[in-house]
């Protein structure tokens, strides 16, 4: 009998340098970035808080929400607290108003009126997570207080905050034994950051059920490029996160067991059942939902439509932030264009006539494995990211050939230049059709960009590929005139007044000339 070799043991490699990945739940620098090798990876490229804040995310999407209204009707309603609360006034009066003149007209009566609430907003913090400090508001005012006392109350708690960290910072600068008891009491005492920013959303009363609670789905998106055009992956599963106590919009609005449907918040619920509350994407969304509103209609539409609309939902946030994202890795010295990667998790909901919503970009989504579906899908969604990323021996040793042969190529002709966006398209082109032949059971899809010809129509009727191409080119303008690189008009309207009198000079003067030359007819004749 062949004798078998004892499993070879682990060993732990002290090399700083010898790692392929660098994951961590934390933003980047951009000397860090600059300082990774040809072949490293990390996991976040820089500035993705921009659509990972709720309150960026808002104020980028509002932007595109004026410019493209039909295209961007996929995120609730949102404002900044306290900078918008008029415009939340204006918008109750409007719905008031509205309100009066159904009962006016007979289309509603005034037990009716007071069962449904005209107005619902959820106000969160603007980076919370995990759905802590959110509540839901039926009337203005009341909102205004709560919210008004909550900033108190934060900023006592904030105060406190700096000062613990304060005292931290002091007592490690002194390290000796005895300071490190001071320390250690002080680290027991150290607590999260309060927030201090809110943001005020419509609140979609009317959610889908499932067997009688509300839920939401998380689903996971790569990125591997923000160079256009950007590299967009969609994973083709994720979880559905039930509330653990039925959905009944006449009770309570106060019950987060009911309206929110977070995971860490509702395992704490006592009819939390994993089992039952925390469910797998794929066997939720398939074939055809069906959705029953509460005057009785039914609404169906088949899982493959929704998928497609969550599609475009990605692809149409990330469009928003492609220009800052490309300016940020430029700037940050990267030698590859493909550096880092970023493996999202959004949180979208479906309304009861099953249109998706999008409700928040997770920077850093969880991925705690507490249950058996967690586990299986949270396992194979880094196991996928990692085939996407080619980071096996044999895919790094070829890369690694690629870009030394490119870089010898570029001293032999004295010519060190950063690689044509022409040129990027092309091996980000190679690199996909590498993906697509050589990792066949992947579960990932790419969704940006389309393939020429493959983005089948918009849900409006458009073919995809010219609309990302408009909305691209959208993007890219507004950043510019954000960062001052295309002048607005109203920036010095006295500058546009004198170009406008020296080209009235220049036509007057053009037209005398001509009138000179040519003579006029009617001397001729005299
Ligand atoms: N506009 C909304 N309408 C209805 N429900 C919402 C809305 N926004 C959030 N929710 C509910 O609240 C939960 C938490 O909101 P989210 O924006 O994801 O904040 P967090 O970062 O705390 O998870 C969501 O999972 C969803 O169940
Ligand atoms: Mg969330």
């Amino acid at each position: 009998m062949k004798k078998q070799n004892p499993p070879r043991p682990l060993r732990l490699d002290l090399d700083p340098n010898n790692w392929d990945i660098f994951w961590a739940d934390s933003g980047m620098t951009p000397e860090f970035l600059g300082s990774l090798g040809n072949t490293q990876r990390a996991n976040h490229f820089l500035g993705m808080y921009n659509i990972c804040r709720k309150s960026s995310l808002g104020v980028h999407l509002k932007r595109f929400q004026k410019e493209f209204p039909d295209h961007y009707n996929f995120f609730p309603q949102t404002w900044m607290y306290p900078a918008e609360f008029h415009d939340i006034q204006e918008y109750t009066k409007k719905k008031t108003d509205k309100r009066k003149e159904m009962i006016e007209d007979g289309k509603m009566t005034e037990a009716q009126s007071e069962k449904d609430p005209v107005v619902l907003y959820i106000c969160k913090p603007e980076s919370g997570s995990q759905g802590r400090g959110i509540f839901i508001a039926t009337k203005v005012e009341e909102m205004r207080v709560q919210l008004n006392r909550t900033y108190e109350r934060n900023r006592e708690r904030l105060n406190e905050y700096v000062k613990i960290e304060q005292g931290i910072d002091t007592a490690m600068q002194h390290s000796n034994p005895k300071t490190q008891i001071q320390v250690d009491n002080i680290m027991q005492r150290r607590m999260e950051r309060p927030e201090n920013q809110y943001i005020v959303q419509k609140y979609i009363k009317k959610p889908a059920l499932h067997q009688g609670h509300k839920y939401d789905f998380r689903i996971y998106v790569l990125i591997t490029s923000v160079i256009s055009p950007m590299t967009i992956f969609l994973y083709d599963d994720g979880l559905v996160r039930l509330a653990s106590q039925k959905y009944d919009p006449s009770k309570s609005f106060d019950d987060p067991y009911v309206h929110l449907t977070n995971y860490s918040l509702n395992r704490n619920c006592k009819d939390f059942d994993s089992a039952k509350h925390k469910l797998r994407l794929r066997d939720v969304l398939q074939g055809e939902l069906v959705s029953s509103s509460a005057n009785g209609r039914t609404y169906r539409k088949k899982a493959e439509q929704i998928w497609h609309e969550i599609e475009e939902i990605v692809v149409k946030t990330l469009m928003v932030v492609q220009p800052q994202l490309q300016h940020l890795y430029r700037t940050s010295q990267a030698k590859e264009p493909d550096i880092c990667c970023d493996l999202l998790g959004f949180d979208v909901m479906l309304d009861h006539k099953l249109k998706p919503w999008m409700l928040e970009v997770n920077h850093m989504p969880s991925f705690r494995a507490d249950t058996g579906i967690d586990y299986e899908i949270k396992h194979d969604l880094i196991k996928n990211t990692l085939q996407i990323l080619q980071l096996s021996i044999e895919q790094r040793k070829q890369l690694d050939m690629v870009i030394k042969g490119e870089q010898r190529l570029a001293m032999q002709y004295g010519n060190v230049r950063r690689m044509t966006v022409k040129e990027h398209c092309e091996r980000v082109r190679f690199d996909h059709n590498l993906i697509d032949s050589y990792i066949p059971g992947n579960k990932f899809k790419r969704i940006f960009p389309v393939d020429p010809g493959c983005g089948g129509l918009a849900t409006n009727g458009d073919e995809l590929e010219d609309i990302y191409a408009k909305l691209e080119k959208t993007s890219n303008t507004i950043w510019k005139k954000q960062v001052g690189m295309i002048q607005k008009k109203e920036v010095n309207p006295n500058l546009h007044e004198k170009k406008k009198k020296r080209k009235n000079k220049k036509n007057l003067l053009t037209s005398m000339t001509s009138h000179i030359k040519k003579g006029d007819p009617e001397k001729d004749h005299n």
